[in-house]
């Protein structure tokens, strides 16, 4: 379990605490789309740590915390004085002296957000660690699906494609489980998670199978930069049996949505027909992303 100054995981999260997060994004995203601003981290400064590539994480964050009214400072890695051989340790000391409130980091390795938590007085808040988890995406992800459906009890939520690699499916699973919906994960042997069965998920041997009555329809990004070769046998292999395309949508229930948490590699994990279709709400999540955050912002910084 973690402390409530941090934010590293929806593992082990009290599905109240959850509901009370996309209870209060439902408020954010209202003063968001009307162009309030709120005063809740006035005084406040939140900092973004990437050490990986991001465009709609590192963004919401920023426009979160700004509609907040806190102050921004985002960290170029690659020109700060981590390329200088400075350690996360010490980045969170230095940052700590340096009065930040909140510090939002990525990173490529599994756990380092967990590390600087421990080692810095700011709220530390998980952007993504590696192939561990990813959890504002997931709650992003969570209030996309109770905009459309209302609840998530006996959802039937579809996550398809390299599970093995997917931080935002690791955050998903935890999320969706606690609240009550019936996940299916579905990859190639290669890809998929080992030991997924402990996560309390049904595994679907085809993209068919898993998609025959499904809600939700969650593609996966295939992340060829962090797989060795020969992984599947070639891209159009992978293609022809996990492309999320108009006839694998049309096994779902009507009124399913298409979601991919970005970026898309098109026509890999999902065709372009069904990206830019009506049943997708991929550009509403990255929207969510915003007021997701800022739910989460107040609540670690807020009075
Ligand atoms: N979904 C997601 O994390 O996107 P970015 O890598 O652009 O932040």
């Amino acid at each position: 379990m973690q402390s409530e100054k941090d934010f590293l995981g929806l593992k082990g999260v009290p599905l109240a605490v959850v509901e009370e997060i996309l209870n209060r994004a439902a408020d954010m995203k209202r003063a968001y789309s009307a162009g309030e601003k709120r005063a809740a981290c006035a005084g406040k400064t939140v900092v973004t740590l990437f050490y990986e590539n991001s465009t709609r994480t590192r963004t919401s964050f920023e426009l979160a915390a700004k509609a907040l009214s806190a102050n921004t400072v985002n960290i170029a890695v690659a020109t700060s004085s981590v390329s200088k051989g400075e350690s996360l340790i010490d980045n969170g000391k230095t940052l700590d002296a340096l009065r930040a409130d909140a510090v939002a980091i990525r990173h490529p390795a599994a756990g380092a957000p967990r590390l600087l938590a421990r080692n810095m007085a700011a709220a530390v808040i998980n952007a993504g660690d590696g192939m561990n988890e990813h959890p504002t995406q997931a709650l992003l992800d969570m209030f996309t699906i109770r905009e459309k459906f209302g609840a998530f009890k006996g959802l039937k939520v579809l996550i398809a494609g390299d599970v093995k690699h997917s931080r935002v499916a690791r955050s998903n699973i935890y999320g969706l489980k606690a609240a009550g919906a019936d996940v299916t994960v579905c990859a190639p042997a290669t890809l998929m998670l080992a030991g997924i069965e402990r996560f309390g998920v049904r595994v679907a041997k085809t993209l068919q199978e898993g998609a025959a009555g499904a809600d939700v329809l969650m593609a996966l990004r295939l992340q060829l930069e962090r797989q060795k070769s020969g992984m599947f046998p070639s891209i159009q292999e992978y293609t022809r049996f996990y492309n999320i395309n108009t006839e694998i949508a049309g096994l779902a229930r009507p009124g399913a949505i298409v979601m991919h948490p970005g970026p898309l590699n098109r026509g890999l994990e999902i065709s372009s027909s069904i990206a830019d279709s009506d049943s997708s709400v991929i550009t509403r999540q990255v929207s969510n992303g915003v007021a997701v955050r800022m739910a989460l912002l107040e609540r670690l910084l807020g009075d």
